[in-house]
């Protein structure tokens, strides 16, 4: 108590601090070589693939469509995904409300310390980088869920009920979409399901104020995600932007479909045929935003290569084996100043 006092009188989160100021502090902006540019940047919602995944078992066509979509892009987006809209409703209705309590309450989940399993925090790594992002964000890991849901936030009151039906539903999507991209890559349909261990799942629910001067900073700055793949739900104020033949690209909301990306883990196991592809979010200063991407990832113990299927005398394996939780640790402690991992782990010295 006393210590979320002491925390509290630092307006620790950006939301406390963003409420009334006209000015973006200046451990938010950023060097003029690494703005937004936000003029610059082109809408692809005609052109980012809408993948109909009523199929998606049976089906080889969609498989091939998501195949496409990971070698041309890195993202694609997905509808008929079975995901109740009573329940992402819900999920987006108390993020909300999690995020309009009092900031003594919110705080009860602070901490800084990415490698706690449930954590509300700010930017992206508060202790390793140099320039802020204009985020807040609570972090839950929830899969096995019976292993995470008593330490969830237990305010609102049905915080716990309501990420949990969320969470149960994006897993399904999760473990399709994962056949659907061994199958698309000529593996067996349970390969990246076996080779990912235990398998983890970690939500977020991203939480982006408005920015009195949004040209200057980033909610987040260009990255690749870490992990298998994201699946991302946004509310209905733009902001997602993605990196498209060396261009910025914003991909706009369309209500209840999410965004997919392939992360690192699969351009490894496919030994760079698919590409994790950088991303960023952008704030603007008209209207809040939440997003809540799901993280889907390896278990720590497990060990990641490329698919001995994918090697040959064209296609020397240009990746070193690791496990997840080692390159997990790198991703958070090397921040997102250099933009991807994949590099620490390449065996590009051999060819
Ligand atoms: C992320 C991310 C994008 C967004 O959390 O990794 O890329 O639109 N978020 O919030
Ligand atoms: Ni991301």
């Amino acid at each position: 108590m006393v210590m979320a006092m002491a925390m509290g009188s630092e307006k620790v989160l950006l939301l406390d601090v963003a409420s009334n100021i006209n000015r973006v502090p200046s451990n938010y902006i950023r060097p003029i070589t690494d703005r937004p540019n936000l003029d610059k940047v082109g809408s692809i919602d005609a052109s980012i693939p809408l993948v109909d995944l009523h199929d998606v078992t049976g089906s080889n066509d969609v498989s091939q469509q998501i195949g496409r979509a990971c070698e041309d892009y890195g993202f694609f987006q997905v509808k008929n995904h079975g995901i109740p809209v009573e329940v992402i409703h819900k999920m987006m209705q108390v993020s909300r409300e999690f995020f309009s309590m009092p900031q003594s309450e919110r705080l009860k989940s602070y901490s800084d310390d990415p490698s706690k399993t449930t954590r509300l925090s700010t930017s992206f790594n508060v202790k390793t980088e140099k320039v802020s992002n204009w985020r807040d964000f609570l972090r839950l890991h929830c899969y096995p869920l019976e292993d995470y849901l008593h330490e969830w936030p237990s305010s609102p009151t049905s915080f716990r009920d309501d990420v949990a039906e969320f969470c149960k539903p994006v897993r399904e999507v999760a473990l399709r979409l994962l056949e659907a991209i061994s199958k698309s890559l000529g593996l067996e349909r349970d390969y990246i399901n076996r080779a990912i261990g235990q398998h983890g799942q970690h939500v977020a629910l991203n939480y982006y104020p408005r920015c009195p001067q949004p040209e200057l900073t980033y909610g987040l700055p260009g990255h690749a995600d870490p992990n298998v793949i994201t699946i991302l739900l946004q509310d209905d104020v733009p902001g997602l932007q993605v990196l498209n033949n060396g261009k910025w690209l914003a991909v706009n909301p369309i209500p209840h479909t999410f965004i997919v990306n392939i992360g690192d883990q699969i351009q490894v196991l496919s030994n760079d045929r698919y590409k994790s592809v950088l991303h960023r979010a952008v704030v603007n200063s008209y209207m809040e935003r939440i997003s809540i991407p799901t993280f889907y990832c390896p278990s720590p113990e497990a060990l990641i290569a490329p698919a001995s299927e994918l090697i040959d005398e064209d296609h020397p394996c240009l990746y070193t084996s690791f496990t997840y939780g080692e390159y997990y640790q790198k991703f958070w402690n090397r921040g997102l100043a250099k933009e991807t991992c994949l590099d620490l782990f390449r065996t590009s010295h051999y060819i």
